[in-house]
């Protein structure tokens, strides 16, 4: 889960990373009155969860209050690269007098903890990687060590900054390890971390992405989510503990384990090619169960998606054999009742198939048609999709 700035402000002030004040507001009337609390010059920033907000014209500075009412106005119902700004954050001017760059990741490719600095900040990091990658100091670090007073002097001074600089910097950083560590972060990403012209080093933009597989022990977490934001079928989904992620085509997919449903995404899209295109419409694996209720639920979720015209359910029967999920189909269809409408081809095979394919013939439901293998399934679903 991404965090919008403003929340991303309060999480580094809970962990002692400094920060300047910062008031989320959701009208022009309360941008106003955060203006007038904080007062001096603020900045008026778009909550968007994407990049380049200020050049999007999301960013406008205000000397008073007035102006911060008119930029809010201006902010707030602002498209910026598809995202509407439901909200600005009013943050406090800061005496910006050097820009610099300061991330947490996963290193994937490393298999393991990465920081990166660079001198160069409240640029776009990515270009200067690729035109100036030497002035990206990236520092990998074991995470059981995290980053040390010794780890953030050795990140600030490969970055190329000087003794007397490098001190405010081995603060930030580690508080801002603090951060990552404690609220089970895989992204604290800070551009621009910025030295004021008194020598203080803020944060003054902040980017964090929560892992969501810590939610068992990050109670405080479930207040983050922004409902309004997420998209309804992927909650239900979710309220429903489906692994179900929404994509753009039209045929819908349900499958048993994540290998087979990414690979049925992959022959659907195949078979597509001949029948005008047509792609899949989801990713939903209903895992090692497939009771009639978790397969009414599957079912609801994609044929509540209006862009679905056809569905293909492609269960390898293991521990859990074809003839449950045969009736958990036939069940599913009942519960279902005149809610489902879109034409639904199933293919089993593995643990008892012979059972499961005689349930669904005697079921004999005018909606389900059956194939024998998945190229046959992912064609057939893909025709019917496309008429
Ligand atoms: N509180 C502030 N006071 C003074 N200047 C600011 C403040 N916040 C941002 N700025 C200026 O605006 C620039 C852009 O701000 P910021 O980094 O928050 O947005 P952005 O980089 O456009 O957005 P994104 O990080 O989403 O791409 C900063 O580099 C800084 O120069
Ligand atoms: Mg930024």
């Amino acid at each position: 889960m991404d965090l919008y700035e403003y929340q991303a402000r309060d999480l580094f002030e809970a962990h002692g990373v400094p920060v300047l004040a910062g008031i989320v507001a959701q009208t022009p009337e309360e941008a106003k009155a955060a203006a007038e609390k904080i007062g001096g010059v603020v900045v008026v920033k778009a909550q968007v969860k994407v990049g380049g907000r200020g050049k999007a014209g999301g960013v406008k500075l205000a000397k008073t209050p007035d102006e911060a009412y008119e930029h809010a106005q201006a902010i707030l119902g602002m498209d910026i690269k598809g995202h509407t700004v439901h909200r600005v954050m009013i943050a406090q001017g800061a005496d910006i007098a050097e820009e610099y760059y300061f991330s947490i990741l996963l290193d994937r490719a490393e298999r393991n903890y990465l920081a990166m600095c660079s001198k160069e900040g409240g640029v776009e990091i990515e270009q200067l990687a690729v035109e100036s990658p030497e002035k990206l100091v990236r520092y990998n670090f074991d995470p059981n060590n995290g980053i040390d007073a010794d780890a953030a002097a050795e990140i600030a001074r490969q970055a190329g900054f000087s003794a007397e600089e490098v001190p405010a910097l081995v603060e930030a950083f580690q508080k801002l390890w603090g951060a990552f560590a404690a609220e089970d972060a895989s992204l604290v990403e800070v551009n621009p971390l910025v030295k004021t012209g008194d020598g203080a080093i803020i944060a003054l933009d902040g980017k964090v992405t929560i892992d969501e597989n810590a939610a068992f022990r990050q109670p405080g977490h479930a207040d983050l989510v922004d409902e309004s934001a997420e998209d309804p079928l992927e909650a239900k989904a979710k309220a429903n503990d489906l692994n179900y992620v929404k994509l753009d085509g039209s045929v819908g997919i349900i499958g048993n384990g994540a290998g087979l449903v990414m690979s049925t995404l992959d022959v659907v899209a195949y078979a597509g090619e001949a029948h005008n295109g047509v792609t899949p419409a989801n990713f939903l694996d209903i895992g090692g169960g497939a009771s009639a209720e978790v397969m009414a639920n599957g079912l609801d979720v994609i044929l509540g998606d209006d862009q679905v015209k056809s569905v293909f359910v492609n269960v390898f029967g293991g521990i859990t054999s074809c003839d449950a999920v045969a009736t958990g189909i036939v069940k599913a269809l009942e519960i279902l009742g005149d809610t489902a409408t879109k034409p639904l081809v199933v293919r089993l095979d593995g643990n008892n198939v012979d059972e499961g394919r005689r349930i669904l013939q005697e079921a004999n439901h005018p909606l389900v048609i059956t194939a024998d293998t998945m190229d046959g399934g992912a064609d057939k679903a893909a025709e019917l999709a496309n008429k």
